[in-house]
């Protein structure tokens, strides 16, 4: 094998071994309607970590968001609804439709955490798996990678 042929084989290997959450981050042509209307209760989570459907079906009813009411008007419903699912999840492995259009139902989160106990998710400063930025300490910025992330004590 020639020199440059086995540089493209490592660094294929190598992007195929990177970690799907190393980077993750919010895409820059977010509309500023994202953060402001789906990021006062949770953190606004990266389309990424869901499939274009579970994103529609969520959209389709923020009356009823988890036992709260997240609406917002309808143009703003479109442009965030149209940016989620252009750029949603497409490796197949992620673009499971998630159960109740759970990023945390999802079976690769579920994997991903296998090694979280029960008790930790229900730490305070934890208190809900969908709390990211509780043990992902670069969260907000998109990043899950396994060098940031710190598990509270309490
Ligand atoms: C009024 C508060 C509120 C607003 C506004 C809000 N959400 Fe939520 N959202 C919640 C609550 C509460 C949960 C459930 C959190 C939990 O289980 O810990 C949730 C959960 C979610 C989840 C699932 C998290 C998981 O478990 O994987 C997604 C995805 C989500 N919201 C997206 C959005 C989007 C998109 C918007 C903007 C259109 C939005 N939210 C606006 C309160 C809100
Ligand atoms: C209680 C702490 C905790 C919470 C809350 C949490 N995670 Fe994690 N997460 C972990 C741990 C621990 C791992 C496993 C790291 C490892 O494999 O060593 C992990 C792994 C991951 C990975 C895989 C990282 C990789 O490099 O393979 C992703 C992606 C991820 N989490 C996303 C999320 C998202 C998105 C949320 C919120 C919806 C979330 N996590 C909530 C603790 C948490």
């Amino acid at each position: 094998m020639k020199l440059n042929q086995l540089i493209v084989l490592v660094l294929s290997l190598l992007s195929a071994g990177q970690s799907f959450g190393a980077k993750m981050a919010i895409p820059a042509d977010a509309p500023a309607s994202y953060d402001a209307e789906c990021a006062s209760c949770h953190m606004a989570y990266p389309p990424g970590l869901l499939s274009a459907k579970s994103w529609e079906n969520l959209m389709g009813n923020l009356g009823k968001h988890f036992g709260t009411d997240a609406s917002v008007d309808p143009k703003m419903q479109t442009e965030i609804t149209q940016w989620l699912i252009k750029n949603a999840a497409t490796r197949q492995k992620y673009a499971e439709v998630a159960p109740e259009n759970r990023i945390t139902k999802t079976s690769w989160f579920i994997r991903k955490h296998d090694e979280v106990r029960a008790e930790v998710w229900k730490r305070a400063s934890v208190k809900s798996p969908a709390n990211c930025g509780a043990c992902h300490t670069d969260a907000a910025k998109g990043s899950f990678s396994e060098s940031n992330i710190k598990i509270p004590a309490k």
